[in-house]
């Protein structure tokens, strides 16, 4: 174990001593202590009580042309408003053609409509919505870049409009205003509104799936909204998945250095004292619990740390194991190729660089085709 690791806060001591020691304490005391922390410290709070929310099925197509016939194409807008200013953005879900409602997985897309494409006319592996439909699954995606930009404007544009107050730069943001990890996660929740009033979607079983900083992403929306059922997160690593404790990958410094609109200003004053951090990411993980959570990791992405996104998600389970659910074992080695799952929780590691396709996507299907039931 890395020496940074030895003195990692306990997910199960709150911060006046009390050690947790069964579910009930935990959900009453130390889930929103630690919940309270991320807000404040790292992923910022957005006023939603301020914001008007209205969401509008637009167009259900069917044709041979979609998915050969075999799904329906739902687009949907969500439409925001705040004291006379409005933002709204798309999003489309694939729904197979079935009896009963379909579970759903809902993509947070941070790459290019090449990436998401609803016209299907390009194909990526990122996204294989004709797979996910195929194994009888809802496949709904969205942007961020349609949700809140990702480059530093100064936050004024998209979803940033809501708050003039804040936008332009030179202008104090308030230590725990939300960042853009915040923003896009409040998109998932909207669709996830969406989904609890639509009969062909079960809304009991929504997963929420991310790669890299929509990894981070689907995390941090799977701690907040308790209607996530299932969680994948892909080379989520700093921020997301991996201690920031002891990285030998990216730190504090490197991530708020270049993307400071992510998070909530106070994050940056850990830069290089990770150390003083009042948690560390395996909480975050453990807020999840006992929902399922599935992280995975690719051997050369030394940036995200697989190591320690692995060792983070071990040190999550106690939270599980509070529930009864018993979690991948503690000496289970992390091999390429080779997945491993325990009663909520599942992982792998997949030899190549930063990414996500197909051969992850099956591990998470094949792990919600067990578990999401
Ligand atoms: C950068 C960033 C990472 C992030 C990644 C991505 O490399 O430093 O934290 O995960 O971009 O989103 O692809």
């Amino acid at each position: 174990m890395r020496d940074g690791w030895k003195n990692l806060p306990d997910a199960l001591t709150c911060l006046d001593g009390t050690v947790i020691t069964d579910r009930n304490q935990w959900q009453r005391k130390r889930r929103p202590e630690i919940l309270e922390m991320f807000y404040r410290l790292e992923y910022g709070r957005i006023p939603e009580e301020e914001i008007q929310v209205t969401v509008r099925l637009t167009d259900v197509s069917e044709s041979p042309d979609i998915m050969a016939g075999n799904a329906l194409r739902k687009t949907v807008e969500v439409e925001a408003k705040r004291k006379e200013r409005y933002f709204s953005f798309p999003f489309v879900v694939f729904v197979p053609k079935k009896t009963g409602k379909a579970p759903v997985f809902i993509t947070i897309c941070n790459r290019g409509v090449q990436d998401s494409d609803p016209s299907r006319d390009f194909l990526s592996s990122f996204w294989p919505a004709e797979t996910i439909v195929s194994r009888g699954y809802a496949a709904a995606v969205f942007r961020t870049q349609e949700v809140a930009p990702d480059y530093d404007e100064g936050f004024t544009t998209g979803f940033h409009r809501l708050f003039p107050e804040y936008g332009g730069r030179g202008n104090d943001r308030p230590a725990n205003l939300y960042g853009a990890i915040s923003a896009w996660s409040w998109a998932v929740s909207r669709i996830i509104d969406y989904i609890e009033t639509d009969p062909d979607l079960d809304e009991k079983r929504i997963a929420v799936a991310g790669h890299s900083r929509g990894g981070k992403t689907a995390l941090w929306t799977a701690a907040r909204d308790p209607r996530v059922a299932m969680t994948a997160a892909s080379c989520a690593g700093n921020s997301g998945d991996a201690l920031s404790r002891d990285s030998r990958g990216e730190k504090i410094e490197d991530i708020t250095g270049k993307f400071p609109y992510w998070f909530c200003p106070a994050y940056k004053t850990f830069s290089g004292r990770e150390e003083e951090l009042p948690f560390d990411q395996h909480m975050l993980l453990g807020l999840i619990a006992p929902r399922l959570l599935y992280t995975s990791a690719r051997t050369r992405d030394d940036w995200a740390d697989p190591e320690s996104q692995f060792y983070s998600l071990l040190q999550a389970e106690k939270v599980y194991n509070l529930y009864g659910k018993t979690g991948l074992r503690e000496d289970s080695l992390q091999k390429p190729e080779h997945p491993l799952a325990g009663e909520a929780t599942g992982h792998h590691l997949k030899t190549g660089s930063h990414d996500l396709d197909e051969y992850d996507w099956n591990c998470y299907l094949n792990f919600a085709d067990q578990k999401l039931i």
